[in-house]
């Protein structure tokens, strides 16, 4: 693509062109473009946000007022608030407490967890390397891989997790035939988005060992990692892992608040500086040292407990939903903990659907962005059950079932 730039009508003009894989990048549509176009009013089942009263701004803005009145100016400069240099010990003990205890050199803080797959998909992906993801997975995720490589495959997700069989199976294939195998694993493996399903203790062995026998990371994206609905939480990848072949990634956008960005890292100290030497935000956030002074006033696992509860709620109320006002031919699967139910609609393209979905008064993300190819998926859309509360939700569901049985 040339671009030309210069003031108008004076004749100087400058042409330029991208670099080929900027160029190859700019051919997929732009980022977020699979964000339905949602009218006001139109009730939102597509938005994966923490339900508005779970968000504690007016903690947050307390927290604001006492680092201030703590530290004066000094978290408006660079590298300069004790506050923030405390962020990454709070993490580290949270970690800590899930099996993941690590050096100060193991972990990293971030703007969100995808800062995570930002830096890790440009540290350890070049223009010919390969990176494996779930089918459906994250959309972002798929975005920000694009931006490195165009060789993105995809192994199923079922009920179980990632298909560890397909891509053990898969492997060995590429290996008979001399091909290249993925450089980077990308998972979910915890309460998928968008599936909900959650990776069995036996797949995750597996997949360790298999990261070891052919020499690949493994991106662990733990975003809804302690929002589990049952009396289990999973054990991370991560904390199984003896060979750090995992790259963990971090959040607090799902159990605080996602404007704040903060998410972290925990991966080999080599790893760690790789994507440290690239993550050009200056190391310093306002936003992080609020975070970390709201923290130390609060009892995270206190908080966390709680929305436990109001999320499993949530996930019991859209269940009960989708038995009463979906049609034959609509499935869906039960989610074990996160934000979402993924739902099949048997011989119905939902993104076709959308715009009457929309103009019904409810939106939901069609199912097709979630995957490579965006071809699969067609039948299938992402649910929310985080956002809503209970009346808006039961008109959301119920207007969606009408949409579908006049379809
Ligand atoms: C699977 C997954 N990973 C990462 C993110 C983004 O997290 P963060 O706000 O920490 O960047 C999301 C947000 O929806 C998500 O669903």
């Amino acid at each position: 693509m040339l671009v030309v730039i210069g003031p108008a009508g004076k004749g100087l003009l400058h042409v330029f062109s991208f670099p080929p894989e900027v160029d190859r990048a700019l051919r997929y549509p732009p980022p977020g473009a699979w964000f339905p176009p949602v009218k006001q009013g139109t009730i939102r089942l597509n938005a994966g946000y923490p339900f508005p009263a779970s968000v504690p701004a007016q903690e947050i803005a307390a927290a604001t007022q006492a680092l201030v009145a703590k530290e004066l100016d000094r978290p408006f400069h660079y590298l300069s608030s004790p506050a923030m240099r405390r962020l990454p010990q709070l993490l580290a003990a949270r970690s800590a407490a899930r099996g993941m205890a690590c050096d100060p050199d193991s972990l990293m803080v971030t703007a969100g967890a995808a800062q995570v797959i930002d830096l890790a998909a440009r540290a350890l992906l070049g223009p010919d390397d390969l990176v494996a993801v779930e089918a459906p997975t994250y959309m972002e995720a798929l975005e920000i891989f694009r931006n490195y490589t165009p060789h993105i495959v995809a192994y199923p997700v079922d009920s179980d997790g990632l298909d560890v069989d397909a891509l053990a199976a898969d492997l060995a294939g590429r290996r008979a035939r001399g091909g290249r195998v993925p450089k980077l694993v990308y998972t979910i493996a915890s309460f998928q988005n968008p599936t909900g399903a959650t990776m069995s203790p036996a797949r995750r062995r597996r997949l360790l060992d298999l990261a070891d026998e052919y020499g690949f990371v493994i991106l662990e994206d733990d975003a809804y990692g302690e929002l589990g609905y049952g009396a289990e939480l999973p054990v991370p990848l991560r904390a199984l892992d003896r060979s750090h072949r995992v790259i963990y990634a971090g959040s607090l956008s799902k159990i605080i608040a996602p404007g704040l960005r903060v998410g972290w890292a925990i991966a080999h100290p080599d790893l760690i500086r790789a994507m440290w030497t690239y993550k050009k935000d200056l190391e310093h956030s306002f936003a992080q040292a609020v975070m970390t002074q709201y923290l130390e006033s609060i009892d995270l696992g206190a908080r966390v407990a709680w929305l436990r509860q109001e999320y499993g709620a949530r996930r019991e109320l859209m269940m009960d939903l989708l038995r009463r006002y979906m049609p034959a031919g609509v499935t869906w699967q039960e989610p074990g903990g996160g934000y979402f139910v993924w739902v099949r609609a048997a011989g119905v393209d939902t993104a076709e659907m959308l715009p009457r979905a929309v103009e019904a008064g409810v939106a939901y993300v069609p199912g097709r962005y979630f995957f490579a190819d965006e071809v699969a998926g067609r039948e299938f859309m992402r649910l929310s059950f985080s956002f809503l509360d209970a009346s808006v939700m039961e008109d959301g569901v119920r207007l969606l079932g009408q949409v579908f049985a006049a379809n």
